[in-house]
């Protein structure tokens, strides 16, 4: 296969129903909780990628069982209390920042350390994961808060109360299943700036003691220490992440629908649909709303957009859209006047810096924009139609960049190179076979 995709012709218009694979934060989630949990859980519907092998594999280093079946994965848990690993287990993360933020919380309880490593684009990013560890006592070891890190559990975890203010729900996460570790009826306090609530619903869902109150732009959160959760059934739904590929090529392409059925509608996380709606009024329907262990899921119905607006969104947007921004200002290039996104600078700590490569990205496909630290202007084209020859590459391997591109060269014209096909592989390996089906040409 080779390792760049070629895309020379504008995907045609399409009709079609699609589904897209289960949630990666979602996903993530069940495998370090079904590792903690005592005896079998069942996942039907989780990712199968990269981000979620590596914490499948990293729970088995533990003593966790995983059995992989025909329609679901079965993994056997040793509780909170029953891991077992050798001193310096190395882990590796690999590509997913998920895994590198929540793992301290499996390892935290246990007098033996783990090295935590990652590939090239996650050694380079913060891992944030010392002062709250180190508040419950866990000792960690890192150069720089960056990848390889030591983390030395202890006997004696204590509850926290710290303010999460950067809107990061991998250190939420880490807080709330570390807290589980302390000892019985200790209270944990965690104030935190509002990002997406799946470790909450899934306590909720696993009925393991927690209380909420939401405040303006924050979410004060206790945990009580010392639940032991049993083993159980959940249904991944579709990741909305993923689903947005599909939004945004239906609203740029010319006279087609689609319906992407079994979504994760969280709101949370539904920043892209709210913010496309502004940019194309009334081209994304949400139909068929339920609940499914814990999670609200829908079908998505989306037709192509006639007319793109320009939006100078609040930022009560962002922590909703982080990972879709790029999608976002792909959509804002073909709008008519200029769109500014401001208080993003988060997004240069993704998998790339994605103001930067997305800087870079717009300004190759003939778009006017200023980038500042933590914000950036777009000047839109509502004619952008392009006939040139585009690369794309340097973007460190960053899957969501590798799938916008290919959104771009199927809605805008032109002849595509784009480089690292396989970064695909991180969240999302089947999106060139879903895409194809829709009619696209990838080569
Ligand atoms: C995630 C949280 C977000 C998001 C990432 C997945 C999660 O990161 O960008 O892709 O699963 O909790 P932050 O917690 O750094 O905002």
């Amino acid at each position: 296969m080779p390792k760049h995709a070629i895309i020379r012709k504008k995907i045609k218009p399409f009709n079609k129903i699609i589904n897209v694979p289960g949630d990666k934060s979602i996903s993530i989630r069940f495998i370090l909780m079904s590792a903690m949990a005592i005896g079998k859980s069942r996942a039907y519907g989780l990712l199968n990628s990269e981000d979620c092998n590596a914490a499948l594999r990293a729970i088995s280093k533990l003593g966790a069982k995983v059995y992989k079946k025909k329609n679901c994965i079965e993994i056997n848990g040793q509780g909170l209390n029953g891991l077992s690993f050798k001193n310096k287990t190395i882990i590796n993360c690999q590509n997913s920042g998920t895994l590198m933020r929540l793992f301290g919380s499996l390892i935290c309880r246990y007098k033996k350390s783990v090295i935590l490593k990652g590939d090239s684009s996650l050694s380079q990013r913060p891992v944030r994961i010392i002062e709250p560890l180190n508040l419950f006592g866990v000792n960690v070891k890192s150069r720089q808060n960056k990848l390889p890190v030591e983390i030395t559990g202890t006997d004696f975890l204590r509850p926290i109360i710290y303010k999460e203010h950067k809107g990061s729900a991998q250190i939420k996460s880490l807080c709330l299943l570390t807290a589980l570790n302390t000892p019985k009826d200790s209270i944990s306090k965690i104030t935190s700036l509002k990002s997406r609530d799946h470790t909450e619903r899934l306590f909720k869902y696993l009925k393991i003691p927690i209380k909420i109150k939401k405040k303006g732009n924050y979410d004060f959160i206790e945990v009580k220490g010392g639940y032991q959760h049993s083993g159980f059934v959940q249904k991944i739904p579709g990741d909305i992440s993923s689903a947005s590929f599909f939004i945004c090529l239906t609203l740029l392409s010319k006279n087609s629908k689609i319906t992407i059925k079994n979504v994760n509608v969280n709101k949370t996380r539904t920043g892209i649909i709210d913010l496309a709606n502004k940019i194309c009024p009334g081209s994304i329907k949400i139909k068929n709303k339920k609940t499914s262990s814990g999670e609200e899921i829908a079908d998505i119905f989306v037709k192509s957009a006639k007319k793109f607006k320009a939006i100078n969104p609040s930022t009560s947007f962002n922590s909703r859209t982080i990972d879709e921004f790029p999608l976002i200002f792909l959509m804002c290039a073909k709008a008519k006047g200029i769109s500014t996104i401001k208080k993003i600078g988060e997004m240069r700590l993704k998998e790339s810096d994605r103001i930067k490569v997305c800087a870079n990205f717009l300004r190759q496909i003939n778009i006017k924009i200023i980038e500042k630290t933590d914000s950036l202007k777009i000047y839109g084209n509502p004619n952008l139609n392009l006939n040139k020859k585009i690369i794309v590459k340097n973007f460190m391997k960053d899957h969501r960049i590798f799938m916008m591109s290919c959104v771009a060269a199927l809605t805008l014209g032109g002849d595509w190179k784009i480089y690292n096909k396989n970064s695909i592989d991180t969240s999302f390996p089947s999106f060139i076979h879903l895409i194809k089906k829709l009619g696209a040409k990838i080569n």
